[in-house]
């Protein structure tokens, strides 16, 4: 059993470790936010659990309370129970918002996404600013900037703890390139830079651990797969929503991570798309050593392959548009 744990991923040993934080879940209602609270209960690193959503928390709260863990799960329905959920919260989590339907991108979710996005991190500006602030909901390129914009409109910016959670592309990356070349998936780790949507997302298997080499096609093959894989989910769904079950599980991965690093390990490294000063983008996803304020340092893009600068440049475009929409949004907003 020990040899077991000593065997696995970091993210997957949270028993080791025992204390107190207090994590919120806005949207813990949804497809992403049921299974994510299912595992985030399930961590001792957890003692307490505060689920909002604008229907079902009661429900969904009485239920996870009856798991035998520590973590002490309370619900919060509606706008007026906000404030109440956030109050004390080290670590809010946010996969609120509608998902894609096959056909959509993940831009076309900007209308609805955006004001939800704005109305929950209202919230935390004012209830819980110094939070880390991990938003799932999409379109991630462009919730960030409205994140940071709001909570620079409170006065309470600090760009060190409000991340995009785009730990699904690494997940995926992993699976991937493990299943290609027969390798455990645990063992693989690709870092993934700069966004959260289609040709932004941008796989580096020159960086990869343990280092793996395809033939050009087949790495371009690779990539787009990596590009496209939640379009594939949502494909396989038919219209009943996007990837819910490897995004709780990345979502997990994520909080547990930071929760680690705010406890004091070190050496714990996620990618996340953040305030960057990495390229001309403004935000950008690289690989960030994490600590017990959020980042700690930015570890940058790291040596690229030629191909892989290519698609870099080609992503910056389209990256600062999003950026930039998700701004003017905050802006324009009464
Ligand atoms: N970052 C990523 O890698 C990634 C991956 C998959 C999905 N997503 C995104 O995550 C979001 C959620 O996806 P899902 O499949 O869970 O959707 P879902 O529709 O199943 O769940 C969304 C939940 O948000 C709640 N909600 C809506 N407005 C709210 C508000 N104002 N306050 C609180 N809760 C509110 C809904 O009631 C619902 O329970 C989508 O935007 C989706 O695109 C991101």
């Amino acid at each position: 059993m020990l040899l077991l744990l000593l065997e696995s991923p970091h993210y997957l040993l949270p028993a080791l470790h025992k204390n107190n934080s207090r994590v919120a879940v806005l949207g813990a209602s949804g497809g992403i936010g049921q299974p994510l609270s299912l595992l985030l209960k399930n961590s001792p690193l957890i003692s307490e659990l505060h689920l909002f959503d604008v229907h079902l928390t009661p429900g969904v709260a009485a239920d996870l309370s009856h798991i035998e863990t520590r973590a002490k799960v309370q619900g919060y329905l509606g706008p007026d129970q906000l404030a109440d959920c956030l109050k004390g919260s080290e670590v809010v989590v946010i996969p609120a918002g509608v998902p894609r339907k096959p056909g959509m991108t993940r831009d076309d979710l900007f209308n609805t996404n955006a004001s939800i996005v704005a109305t929950l991190t209202e919230a935390c500006a004012k209830h819980c600013p110094e939070a880390m602030i991990c938003i799932i909901a999409n379109p991630v390129n462009s919730t960030i900037p409205i994140t940071s914009e709001v909570f620079k409109k409170h006065g309470v910016y600090n760009p060190n703890r409000i991340f995009g959670v785009t730990t699904l592309d690494i997940v995926r990356a992993n699976t991937f390139v493990a299943e290609l070349k027969g390798l455990d998936p645990a063992r693989v780790n690709i870092p993934v830079i700069g966004g959260h949507a289609g040709k932004t997302i941008i796989p580096l298997i020159s960086q990869s651990t343990p280092k793996v080499e395809f033939p050009q096609d087949q790495l371009e093959a690779l990539v787009g797969r990596i590009q496209e894989a939640g379009t594939e989910v949502v494909k396989a769904k038919a219209g009943s929503g996007s990837a819910t079950l490897s995004m709780a599980y990345a979502g997990a991965r994520f909080a547990f991570s930071l929760l680690d690093a705010m406890n004091g390990k070190e050496g714990v490294i996620e990618c996340a798309f953040v305030r960057s000063e990495e390229t001309e983008s403004p935000y950008f996803s690289t690989p960030l050593l994490l600590g017990k304020n959020g980042i700690e340092k930015n570890l940058g893009l790291g040596n690229l392959s030629a191909y892989e600068e290519k698609i870099v440049g080609e992503a910056l475009a389209e990256l600062k548009g999003s950026i930039k929409k998700g701004e003017d949004f905050v802006k324009n907003r009464k």
